[in-house]
């Protein structure tokens, strides 16, 4: 029988993913709550997607030098299969998987809604804390990331609540990067901005 419920994509997103893998997922959904302002939208869709939008990225299912977007869309019409999901929810989800990063409007409020919950998770103190994980000990690197992320994905965000969400986060990271070359003393040159 076809689920429902997406709790063992839940367990899945964990196995594949770790905490960091499925708090994302987790924080994905609240943020979207957040941004979409009591508007009506697909919670089952969004849900689905915060689950299994990244498993491109996760060992388990990626390929060396395959964009982890470009894999998750492999692997979705398989998993997405387990599910009694109409023809139109699947449209949405293949629509929000394939565009959780890029910029624009999208045919569905879904897509773009993700899409700007995507980016502002990366903002900010969680932004800052998710490319230090990233980075493993290289806080040179973690920098780069952080300053990549502040300037370019506030120019992605097509939602007033989420330009609302960013331009405090930004404050942050601004306050985070200069506190940091005060604090760093060797700080690299070319990771100031
Ligand atoms: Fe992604
Ligand atoms: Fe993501």
């Amino acid at each position: 029988m076809k689920k429902r419920n997406f709790e063992e994509l839940k367990a899945l997103t964990f196995e594949a993913g770790g905490d960091y893998g499925l708090n994302h997922s987790q924080r994905l959904i609240k943020l979207v709550e957040m941004i979409a302002q009591g508007r009506p939208y697909d919670r089952g869709v969004i849900e689905f997607c915060a689950y299994v939008h990244d498993f491109g990225a996760f060992s388990k299912y990626a390929q060396a030098g395959k964009d982890h977007v470009v894999r998750s869309m492999e692997v979705l019409p398989e998993i997405m299969d387990g599910y009694d999901f109409t023809g139109e929810e699947k449209k949405k989800i293949s629509e929000t998987v394939a565009n959780h990063h890029k910029p624009g409007v999208f045919e569905s409020f879904e897509a773009v809604l993700f899409r700007d919950a995507d980016a502002v998770d990366f903002l900010g103190v969680i932004g800052i804390a998710r490319d230090m994980m990233r980075s493993g000990k290289d806080i040179n690197k973690a920098v780069d990331s952080i300053i990549r992320h502040r300037e370019k994905l506030p120019a992605v965000l097509h939602e007033e609540a989420a330009k609302q969400l960013a331009k405090i986060r930004m404050e942050e990271t601004d306050h985070f990067l200069s506190r940091l070359r005060e604090e760093h003393f060797l700080l690299l040159p070319e990771s100031e901005g």
